[in-house]
Parts: structure tokens; C-alpha cells; sequence
């Protein structure tokens, strides 16, 4: 299956370097049509991806037929059972799939299945709400429509997509409240990056 490039995927070769760091398992969080954990499944030890979408999860089998290390599951991730303290996640990364989800629930179980000295990275898209919100999304229009160009243009895969409710201000409280030390950045494409180690001294 073919590669290819839009706002989420563009920022896949800084979440596979940084999990390679760590290597272990790694848990993709709305795993769409699997491309991320098919660039990640080289370096770390066993990837797993969970979407409730089963025409996505059908799409990534196929795309991940050959590759050994890899388990699909099709279902909610705030449902996901809990894996066992051996099985905790390195490294959970969840891509554009926060604002699908009830942002405090999908925190604290974020929170529950990494393992201590682990690390949670989430892409995230926040709704605009505030006036530096707009000039933000206002000053980087112009550049993003460069770089598109620069790329070819964008393809989106065939999944689910809902626009976001909360703005990053209520991002960052919500993480403040579940991840106090979160670090939370807005970046290019109109996403933002959260980042959060979880501390080897804490088992929830
Ligand atoms: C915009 S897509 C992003 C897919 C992929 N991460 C990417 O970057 O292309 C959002 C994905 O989140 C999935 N999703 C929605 N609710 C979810 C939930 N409760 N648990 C896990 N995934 C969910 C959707 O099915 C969809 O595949």
C-alpha cells in the first residue's frame, strides 16, 4: 500500500525517532489505516494499534500483512483493557485522534497504560476560539499552503474525521488536571504537540 503525505503524516518521522529511542511496545491511538505503526514496526519491539473503525482496521492489515510485530485491534481505546505491568506501552502516540474522544477520559487511561519511564505523544488539532487562536491559524496559512505545494499537495486517507471542540486553552487545562507535566506546544499545520514523561516512580 502506498505511502503518502498531509498534516498528520508530516510529522511521523519525529514520532518514530523518538520512539525508537525508547523501543519496547508502542500503541498508536487511532491507529486510522496503520501507516504510522508500518513506519514505526522496524525499529521497536512490537507495535499495536486500536481504531473502532473496521474498514480503517481493514486497511491497515493490508497494509501491514508482511510485517510480524504488529497486533490490530478494532475497537474504543476508552474501553481498551488495561495490559498488565510487563505489557504497559514505551510509548503511546495518538495522531489527530484526541478531539475524537472525551479529552479527560482519553488522559487518564493515556495515563494508565504507558509504563513508568514511558513517554505520551499526542498530535493534536484544537478548535479556535480565542483572537490569538485565529491569528495563529491567520499567519500560518499562508506558509502551510507553501510547504503543501513543496509536498505535492496533501492526501487524507479514508477515515473518520470530526472537527475539534476544545480550544488549546482547554487542552492544556484538562492535561494540567490528568498530566500535570505535560508539555504542551503549538506547532506547524495547525496542530500542537503533547508531551509527557511518565515518572519510573508511579504505577497508575
Ligand atoms: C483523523 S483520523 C486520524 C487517523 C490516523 N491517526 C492518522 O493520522 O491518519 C482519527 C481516527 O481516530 C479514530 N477514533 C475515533 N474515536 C476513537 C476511539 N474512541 N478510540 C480509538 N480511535 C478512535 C477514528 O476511527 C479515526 O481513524
Amino acid at each position: 500500500m502506498d505511502t503518502y503525505w498531509n498534516h498528520n503524516t508530516a510529522f511521523h518521522e519525529e514520532l518514530v525517532a523518538d520512539a525508537k529511542n525508547r523501543g519496547g511496545r508502542v500503541l498508536d491511538v487511532g491507529c486510522g489505516d496503520g501507516l504510522l505503526l508500518q513506519r514505526l514496526a522496524p525499529f521497536v519491539e512490537q507495535v499495536v494499534g486500536i481504531d473502532p473503525d473496521p474498514e480503517a482496521i481493514v486497511h491497515a492489515r493490508q497494509r501491514l500483512s508482511a510485517v510480524s510485530n504488529v497486533s490490530l485491534v478494532v475497537g474504543d481505546f476508552l474501553t481498551m483493557p488495561v495490559p498488565s505491568q510487563e505489557e504497559l506501552f514505551s510509548s503511546v502516540i495518538c495522531v489527530a485522534t484526541l478531539h475524537h474522544m472525551a479529552p479527560r477520559s482519553a488522559l487518564l487511561k493515556m495515563r494508565q497504560v504507558l509504563a513508568p519511564g514511558g513517554r505520551l505523544l499526542i498530535v493534536g488539532l484544537a478548535a479556535e476560539k480565542s483572537i490569538m487562536d485565529v491569528v495563529v491559524v491567520g499567519l500560518l496559512a499562508l506558509p502551510i499552503r507553501v510547504v503543501d505545494r513543496i509536498h505535492g499537495g496533501m492526501k487524507d486517507p479514508d477515515v473518520r474525521i470530526v472537527d475539534p471542540k476544545e480550544s488549546l486553552r482547554e487542552i492544556r487545562q484538562v492535561a494540567h488536571e490528568v498530566i500535570p507535566e505535560a508539555v504542551i506546544r503549538r506547532r506547524f499545520y495547525y496542530r500542537y504537540l503533547l508531551s509527557w514523561d511518565k515518572p519510573k516512580g508511579i504505577s497508575e
